[in-house]
């Protein structure tokens, strides 16, 4: 049996907005399914359908909380979630160029059921990615990235101006608009290398490595920990 960390979070309640996104904000609604969209605008690349809004939120140029809600769709029982940052505006829509600056590593989420489910998932204190360089001022957005079992990938965004942490225009962050839902829990997502690439040939399993995102390096898992899911007014359990 693989080691894998499952950390359930006792906290209750139930959201009711209606979308993926819930802190800091969000484009907008993109549960559509119409003409334009008839597989559903949350499938489309990079924001789920939804151009750049003008109505920005504020969030620390040292980072902060983000917190959605997984569940809406079928086959959702268990999910990837990615987490990207895009700076500026420089890109199509006044959106970033790219959305390729991952903020934590990517981890899965185990959900009740694979019919849709209630319940928030909050991130209290994401990083911003690797080698960023924001001030007060500068315009972002933050990508979900939801990979369903059948490996299709939700899109949600929600677009930001930063501010210093120390900012009134922040939203408060309470246990009603960042929490963890005690039905939803968590999984560590490795990487089992069977055979390098490059250079050497792996010729045997003895040979295998194996990297367990956190846990593998114990340097980098206290660097991590940052950002895992923790309760706001409640217990961390861990099974
Ligand atoms: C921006 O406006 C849209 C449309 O009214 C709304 O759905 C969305 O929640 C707003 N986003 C923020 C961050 O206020
Ligand atoms: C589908 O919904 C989107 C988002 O509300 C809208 O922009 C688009 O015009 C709609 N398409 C049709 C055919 O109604
Ligand atoms: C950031 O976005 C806001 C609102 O869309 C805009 O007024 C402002 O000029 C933008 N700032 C930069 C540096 O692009
Ligand atoms: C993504 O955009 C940033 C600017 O925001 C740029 O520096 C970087 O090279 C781009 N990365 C890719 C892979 O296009
Ligand atoms: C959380 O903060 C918001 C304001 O940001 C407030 O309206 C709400 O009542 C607070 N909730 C709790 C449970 O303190
Ligand atoms: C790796 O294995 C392939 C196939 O057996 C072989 O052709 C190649 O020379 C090997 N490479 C090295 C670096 O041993």
């Amino acid at each position: 049996m693989l080691p894998s960390t499952l950390l359930a979070v006792a906290c209750a309640a139930v959201a009711s907005a209606h979308t993926v996104f819930t802190y800091p904000g969000t484009r907008g609604n993109n549960l559509i399914t119409n003409d334009t969209f008839p597989y559903g605008m949350q499938w489309m690349y990079p924001c789920g359908g939804m151009g750049t809004s003008r109505n920005r939120t504020f969030w620390p140029t040292t980072g902060g909380a983000v917190a959605f809600q997984p569940g809406w769709f079928q086959g959702h029982a268990t999910a990837f979630m990615y987490v990207n940052l895009g700076f500026g505006t420089d890109g199509p829509g006044g959106g970033p160029l790219n959305m390729s600056n991952p903020m934590v590593p990517p981890f899965q989420i185990l959900g009740p059921s694979k019919n849709p489910y209630p319940g928030t998932i909050c991130l209290p204190q994401v990083p911003l990615p690797a080698g960023a360089n924001v001030k007060a001022g500068d315009n972002a957005t933050i990508q979900l990235v939801e990979l369903a079992v059948h490996g299709a990938a939700l899109y949600s965004c929600v677009d930001i101006t930063f501010v210093e942490p120390n900012d009134d225009r922040l939203e408060i962050l309470n246990e009603s608009n960042c929490f963890n839902s005690n039905d939803i829990g968590f999984a560590d997502v490795y990487t089992i290398t069977s055979r390098a690439s490059g250079a050497n040939n792996v010729t045997s399993g003895a040979e295998a490595t194996f990297f367990y995102f956190g846990r593998g390096r114990s340097h980098s898992w206290l660097s991590y920990a940052g950002w895992l899911p923790a309760v706001v007014g409640g217990l961390w359990v861990f099974l």
